[in-house]
């Protein structure tokens, strides 16, 4: 009973959004966290091994050379929140290094069941940690992760693989103000920001040659198929990345390959899309150094340290709450 009262506020909630997303003026756009239901999650794990997308694979190489280094500069001992855990694998390291230590407990808080799943069994081997995962959205996980803290222990957040990128720029510092009025002083946040490359390097992370990313973003309108009785015609949109040099970001468009129509029962709406029209599904903002240091600042913390991948332009910064 209760779990199909949950079910519902969700599917009303995304039908709200959806409407919103798409009847505002100008352009029409769909929140990017809806990109995330199971196949959304597994496309994007795929992503994460493309050759053109190194994000990933810098962000685990940084963590799998520094992760001792990294802990070192946490005082003793620490409970670890993970917010948006994906399949836990990067996170390996970091817990390796920490369960020499103590045994610690590792909170992942994620909004995909399937990912949390996933990350569960990848790390349940490591000694020493327990594993008590929230499917939640990172505030809400957060809050509760905090509400267990025990006396003298800190926390430890990890937000890894550059997803404070998919925040505008004012959003991410809020967000990062919002996680810092959760923690206490001398807690820490771990924040992975992907920094800024060529935009022809980028284009082609966006939109490889195998078409995955092209499928994750078309995913969106068949999630919306799915869950709110809808019937987009995938082979009429097509995936578009496009840098906006302003916002120095890159972002991912739906685009409409004729005049259509198009019907979403759930949501009660009908809603037309001219030619070339498109859907603003997500953006992804990349950063310098300098300013992820002015970030922290802004919101509470000071960055302790960063390390910085050369291979894939990338950086791992080490926050402590003021
Ligand atoms: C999750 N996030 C950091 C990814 C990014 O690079 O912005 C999502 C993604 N979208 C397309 N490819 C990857």
């Amino acid at each position: 009973m209760l779990v199909h009262a949950i079910t519902t506020n969700a599917v009303y909630e995304f039908a709200a959004d959806v409407r919103a997303g798409l009847t505002r003026p100008g352009q029409k756009e769909l929140p990017s966290k809806y990109l995330y239901d199971d196949v959304g999650s597994a496309l994007f794990e795929v992503i994460s091994h493309l050759p053109e997308y190194g994000l990933t694979r810098a962000d685990e190489r940084l963590l799998r050379r520094h992760a001792r280094e990294i802990v070192d500069h946490l005082d003793s001992p620490v409970a670890v929140a993970e917010l948006g855990s994906g399949s836990g694998k990067k996170t390996r390291w970091i817990l390796e290094a920490l369960s020499q230590r103590e045994p610690t407990f590792y909170y992942p808080v994620e909004i995909s069941r399937s990912a949390l799943a996933m990350c569960e069994r990848e790390l349940s081997d490591i000694d020493s940690i327990s594993i008590v995962g929230f499917e939640r959205e990172y505030l809400d996980g957060l809050l509760e992760v905090a509400a267990r803290r025990q006396r003298g222990r800190h926390l430890f957040v990890l937000f890894l693989g550059s997803t404070i990128g998919n925040f505008d720029r004012p959003a991410g510092v809020k967000f990062m103000t919002e996680v810092r009025r959760i923690l206490e002083s001398g807690d820490s946040l771990l924040l992975g920001t992907d920094l800024e490359k060529p935009s022809t390097q980028l284009l082609k992370a966006y939109d490889d040659e195998l078409g995955v990313t092209a499928a994750f973003d078309l995913n969106l309108l068949a999630r919306i198929n799915r869950e709110l009785d809808a019937d987009f015609d995938l082979g009429q949109f097509a995936h578009v990345a496009r840098i906006n040099h302003h916002a120095r970001s890159v972002e991912m468009h739906l685009q409409s390959k004729r005049r259509q129509t198009v019907r979403i029962s759930v949501a009660d709406l009908r809603i037309e899309f001219f030619e070339g029209e498109t859907i603003w599904t997500e953006s992804s903002h990349k950063y310098s150094a300098e300013e992820v240091i002015q970030m922290a600042r802004d919101s509470g913390f000071v960055c302790q340290a960063q390390w910085i991948d050369e291979q894939w332009p990338f950086a791992e910064n080490l926050l402590i709450a003021e």
